[in-house]
């Protein structure tokens, strides 16, 4: 009720703004007094700290600089348009005290308040919303201080994985962080969420390798591990801060990665036996040696033979070793793969990096360091669990659909080594031994077909039905960075405990319940909220 009248109140205030373009950047006053942006601006300048004024930091839809602001740190253009939910204010803090203000002042008037980091949330849930909301965006927070003698480094949340690894590499060549392989992903989302990448199976989670937070709690307090108790630090290493408090920066533990690393890409199509190929990938590589991660990408794509559209298989490794290591473990194990040692190249770990992510050979490393991404698109992520090999009619039935719906890629990461050591509560983050893969479905199409994004959407949710019996259930699992709102929203009313349960759920299982314990404590009037927050105990 509360949210539906701000709702109605918010849209009439925009409608009696007068558009009012100001020549640099800081909103101040508007005619309207009694606009809740206005309210909200006179709240924040008023809690301001004299020594670091908040007033040019905030940006209202009626600045000309609200919309590039908003943009830069768009990562899925499914939200770029005109329709897009869009918030009453954002605020580009310097300083803790803009946090700090942002809290109180959102707590007295009673709007929802989102975080962003590096704006890769797949649904926009750090920039969109369905209820009025106003965003404190971190991208000003970024610093990355490494320490080599304690293996250890402070990362701000607004820090991109990119400059985490460079920062890294810059001060070790044979120190790295187990994170994400897209460069441009922000640390403030991504390790809180349980992020992983390709030195998961040696080193398991982001989270896993975190060692301590500075947040800001829902009374303004700024806290550190000691200081906020080990059942919020539990909850933040893949809960999702969002649910409990904001992210100034963290503590990650370095991890040891050799001078030079082994990598390759090796593709594969239906005429390459591939029902055969994939068959055996499915059950080596989640059993290869820690030093190994082959990820598998299925897609389709013209044969060159036919012209007809094909299935098409890309293996791409990350091996902690040299290459004759690698090409022997291979042959023994996966010998249907055929790899070549010519398929293989030594790096540094971080040229590692920009392979991973297809950069062309001989990229700057300076590359990681941009902040915007080489290519952006519309998007659609779903997620899944494989707990058994998919048996092979399943797999020859997949290459059909998969040519049939033809946008789509599904990838396979392989869990086990350390995966498999840690228990299922060590951390929020449930899916550990038992599991063979997390599964991705991915869908991307232009901007300028938008207006079919329904289309889009629903092709990667028919490849997701179609894979039903084969992945896990009751409940089917899903993973918190690949966000998807198909698995359920909490509209933050009577039903909240039972909406949040829903997804709460498939991201967390049994963890859930104690998530929302922690929730309960640290939040009990559930201020840092979203459509897929930890909702409170129902009272
Ligand atoms: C191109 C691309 C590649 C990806 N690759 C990987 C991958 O390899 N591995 C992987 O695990 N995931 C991957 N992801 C998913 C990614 O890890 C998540 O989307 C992650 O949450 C992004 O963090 P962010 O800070 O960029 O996002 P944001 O959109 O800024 O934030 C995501 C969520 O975290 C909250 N949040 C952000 N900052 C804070 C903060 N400081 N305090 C409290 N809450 C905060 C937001 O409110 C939102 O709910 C990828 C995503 C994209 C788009
Ligand atoms: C400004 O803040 C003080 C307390 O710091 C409060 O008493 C006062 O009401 C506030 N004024 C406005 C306009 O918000
Ligand atoms: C403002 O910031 C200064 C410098 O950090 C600090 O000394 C002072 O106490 C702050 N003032 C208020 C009112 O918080
Ligand atoms: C987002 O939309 C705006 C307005 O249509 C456009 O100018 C901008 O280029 C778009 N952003 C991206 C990254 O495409
Ligand atoms: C470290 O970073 C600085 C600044 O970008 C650069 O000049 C230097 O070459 C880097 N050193 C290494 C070893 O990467
Ligand atoms: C496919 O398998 C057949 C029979 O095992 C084999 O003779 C052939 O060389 C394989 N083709 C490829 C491209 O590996
Ligand atoms: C295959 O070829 C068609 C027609 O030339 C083209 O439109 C399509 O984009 C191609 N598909 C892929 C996956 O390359």
């Amino acid at each position: 009720m509360k949210f539906q009248k701000f709702a109605i109140f918010s849209i009439l205030a925009l409608f009696l703004l007068p558009i009012l373009i100001t020549p640099n950047e800081a909103t101040t006053i508007v005619p309207n007094q009694n606009s809740i942006q206005n309210r909200l601006i006179k709240c924040l300048t008023n809690h301001s700290n004299d020594s670091y004024p908040i007033s040019p930091l905030i940006y209202a839809p009626e600045n000309t600089a609200f919309s590039t602001v908003l943009q830069s740190y768009i990562r899925n253009l499914r939200f770029n348009t005109t329709t897009t939910s869009k918030p009453l204010l954002i605020i580009t803090a310097t300083h803790v005290s803009h946090i700090q203000g942002a809290i109180l002042c959102a707590k007295e008037h009673g709007i929802e308040m989102k975080v962003r980091s590096g704006g890769h949330d797949y649904e926009g849930l750090s920039y969109i919303s369905i209820v009025p909301f106003f965003v404190v965006d971190m991208f000003n927070f970024r610093s990355v201080d490494v320490n080599i003698e304690e293996e250890t480094a402070w990362v701000d949340a607004g820090a991109i994985l990119g400059e985490v690894f460079y920062g890294i590499a810059n001060k070790s060549s044979t120190h790295a962080y187990p994170a994400g392989v897209c460069p441009t992903v922000g640390a403030g989302g991504h390790i809180t969420g349980g992020g992983y990448g390709n030195l998961m199976r040696k080193y398991g989670l982001t989270s896993d390798n975190l060692v301590d937070a500075k947040v800001v709690d829902v009374q303004g307090r700024v806290l550190d591990r000691a200081s906020m108790g080990e059942d919020l630090f539990w909850a933040i290493r893949g809960g999702g801060a969002s649910s409990y408090c904001v992210i100034l920066s963290y503590k990650i533990k370095l991890v040891k990665v050799p001078e030079k690393v082994t990598v390759f890409r090796v593709l594969r199509t239906l005429d390459q036996n591939l029902t055969d190929v994939v068959e055996q990938y499915q059950r080596v590589a989640p059993n290869l040696d820690h030093n190994a991660f082959i990820r598998l990408t299925l897609g389709v794509t013209n044969s060159t033979k036919t012209g007809l559209l094909t299935n098409q298989a890309t293996f791409r490794c990350l091996f902690l070793g040299d290459t004759q290591t690698l090409v022997s473990l291979v042959h023994e194990n996966f010998p249907l793969l055929g790899l070549q040692k010519s398929d293989c190249h030594e790096m540094s770990w971080l040229e590692s990096v920009l392979f991973y992510s297809d950069f062309a050979n001989g990229t700057p490393l300076e590359t990681l360091l941009n902040r915007q991404p080489s290519s952006l698109t519309s998007l659609k992520r779903k997620s899944d669990y494989l707990k058994n090999p998919i048996p092979r009619n399943g797999l020859e039935v997949l290459w059909k659909i998969m040519v049939e719906l033809r946008t789509p890629q599904l990838t396979f990461n392989p869990y086990g080594g350390r995966m498999a050591e840690i228990r299922a509560d060590t951390t929020p983050f449930p899916h550990r031994a038992g599991n063979m893969f997390k599964l991705q479905y991915a869908t991307n199409w232009n901007e300028g077909e938008n207006e079919r994004s329904n289309y889009y959407i629903d092709l990667t949710r028919k490849l997701h039905a179609y894979m039903t019996p084969f992945v896990s259930k009751n409940p089917r699992e899903a993973f918190l960075n690949y966000r998807d709102i198909d698995l359920g929203i909490n509209h933050q009313g009577p039903k909240s405990y039972v909406e949040g349960k829903r997804y709460g759920m498939m991201y967390f299982k049994d963890n859930f319940d104690r998530l929302v314990k922690v929730k309960t404590m640290v939040d009990p009037n559930n201020f840092f909220r979203n459509e897929q927050s930890i909702p409170i105990l129902p009272h």
